[in-house]
């Protein structure tokens, strides 16, 4: 991976070929989908890290291992051929042959995804997928918690979305409205804070803004605001990229 990530641009890093972008930031900024469009205007793939930490622990769900059981949970990670499927758009996330999207959003599997992502073996086992995938796919939008801060230190475009957390909450709120779930507006709140608590405060990659990444606060944006910026951001940072027209 130090083939790409590890490449500065000044050393002859060719961003024709290798282009990585990453978006971190808490739950509710609209991360996902402002990493896939802007991923879709430039021309670039979409890697969507937090499924891959939901379906850890939908793993650790089905297969009955503790989640706070790092070791276990990251063998059977490693055991369970996780991939995606890179002809659909966005890409979709299998176990063996079975695709996980639908169950990887469950409320089991929120329950437990924080407690998953704060295992050090668990990430070690994510993080080198991570790379590979970026290997394989080098032309990339990627978003998580760690991807500007550990995974790629040295994307040329890092970036880091930040919301005020009622603002968060509210978002969070219509998307459970729109679904037609029953919502209890004082434990959305009280699960997105605590979530932060613990993405935040993990010894093992925890969110924070990366040094040198642009920080967009999208408390008062639009989702196409937001992805407006970004994109005029890439297009600006990188005029020689081959990015999509
Ligand atoms: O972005 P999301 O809500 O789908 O992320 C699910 C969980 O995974 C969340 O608790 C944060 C964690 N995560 C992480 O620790 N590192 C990443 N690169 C991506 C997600």
């Amino acid at each position: 991976m130090a083939k790409m990530s590890g490449a500065p641009v000044s050393e002859g890093h060719d961003e024709r070929r290798f282009l990585i972008v990453t978006i971190d930031g808490p739950a509710g900024t609209g991360k996902s989908t402002v990493a896939h469009r802007l991923a879709d205007r430039l021309g670039l793939q979409f890697l969507d890290t937090g499924a891959m930490y939901r379906a850890a622990a939908l793993i650790a769900v089905e297969q009955e291992i503790d989640p706070e059981n790092g070791p276990a949970v990251a063998e059977a990670v490693r055991r369970s051929e996780m991939h995606f499927d890179w002809t659909t758009s966005p890409p979709r996330l299998l176990l063996g042959e079975r695709c996980v999207d639908g169950p990887i959003r469950g409320d089991e599997v929120a329950r437990v995804v924080s407690i998953v992502a704060a295992q050090k073996p668990i990430r070690e086992v994510l993080v080198q997928h991570q790379r590979r995938i970026a290997d394989a796919h080098p032309r990339l939008v990627t978003e998580g918690r760690d991807q500007g801060s550990v995974v790629f230190p040295d994307a040329p475009v890092r970036f880091y979305l930040d919301a005020d957390v009622s603002e968060r909450a509210r978002r969070r709120i219509a998307q459970l409205a729109r679904g037609g779930a029953a919502v209890d507006e004082t434990k959305v709140l009280s699960g997105l804070r605590e979530r932060d608590r613990i993405d935040s405060t993990r010894p093992d990659g925890p969110l924070i803004r990366p040094h040198g990444a642009i920080v967009v606060d999208t408390t008062d944006l639009t989702l196409d605001e937001v992805v407006d910026r970004l994109e005029e951001h890439v297009r600006t940072e990188l005029p020689d990229a081959g990015l999509r027209p």
